[in-house]
């Protein structure tokens, strides 16, 4: 087994199983992940992730390099385009993900960690994009993810000049959402999931698509986005639940319908 499962309520969390790798990204990974994706996909009752890695060194070093070095061109881009396809349905998943960073995250490691909704980082870990200094670029949504999320001035200081960066930098250029001791990592991250495991399902469906989709239209289609997927929440029982809760004074249950 590549990726280890665990089923805490109604979160998941996937752990990458390869520590004396370093978590890198293998064909026989991406292949399990895509199973594990199209199964949360369909779960109606899985209302968040946590994806972290095995150990305390490595979240994912990137591509796994030893198998990389046995692969042809042809494979090569095969590789590349299973890595796409995964970290594209990860950012799809309806659910929202947070990204529990043990260790170090580097090229396909950072770009699966920004595929993610959210991160959060164990101290002393290092966070990069190298491959410039590979003789590649991040091709696995780096380029395009990260200065959507930084800016594009502060992306293209850390890819072009390819340094590492560690996780107090992280959190305060906005890398990452929050900082914890190692020993505090799982359970900070899970508990952050069960907390976004308690709000509406659809609403948070409907905001990440909005976010996601949004960021890519002009200002008035963007806008417009917003108003479908607001105008697809109103019909919901989780609406009605919302506002029965607050006359009684309760926190709201919610079923996602
Ligand atoms: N692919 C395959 N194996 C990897 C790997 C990768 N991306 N990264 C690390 N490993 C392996 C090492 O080869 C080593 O294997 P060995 O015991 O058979 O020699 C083992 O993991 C431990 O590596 P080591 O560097 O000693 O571990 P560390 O804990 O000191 O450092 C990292 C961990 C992730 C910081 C470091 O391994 C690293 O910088 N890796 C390269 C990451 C990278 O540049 N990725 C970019 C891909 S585009």
């Amino acid at each position: 087994m590549e990726w280890a499962v665990e089923r805490v309520g109604a979160v998941e969390r996937w752990t990458i199983e390869g520590e004396p790798r370093r978590n890198s990204l293998t064909v026989a990974l991406l292949a399990e992940g895509a199973e594990h994706l199209r199964r949360a996909a369909a779960d109606r009752s899985l209302r968040a992730l946590v994806l972290t890695g095995a150990g305390t060194r490595a979240f994912c070093a990137g591509a796994d390099l030893k198998e990389r070095a046995r692969m042809g061109d042809a494979e090569v881009a095969g590789f590349h385009r299973a890595v796409r396809a995964f970290l594209d349905g990860l950012e799809a998943l309806p659910q929202p993900v947070v990204a529990a960073l043990n260790g170090a995250a580097l090229g396909g490691g950072l770009e699966l960690a920004l595929a993610c909704d959210l991160r959060v980082a164990a101290e002393g870990v290092e966070l990069g994009l190298p491959e410039v200094g590979l003789g590649i670029i991040p091709g696995a949504g780096g380029t395009q993810r990260l200065p959507r999320l930084l800016g594009v001035g502060r992306a293209k200081e850390l890819i072009l000049t390819a340094r590492r960066v560690g996780a107090a930098e992280a959190l305060a250029i906005g890398l990452v959402s929050a900082v914890v001791p190692a020993t505090r990592l799982g359970e900070e991250a899970l508990a952050l999931a069960e907390r976004l495991a308690r709000l509406a399902p659809v609403s948070l469906r409907q905001a990440k698509r909005a976010i996601d989709q949004g960021l890519h239209l002009p200002l008035a289609e963007a806008l417009d986005l917003e108003n479908r997927l607001y105008q697809a929440c109103l019909p919901t029982r989780d609406r009605q639940e919302a506002l029965r809760a607050f006359a009684e004074k309760r926190p709201p249950a919610f079923t996602g319908e």
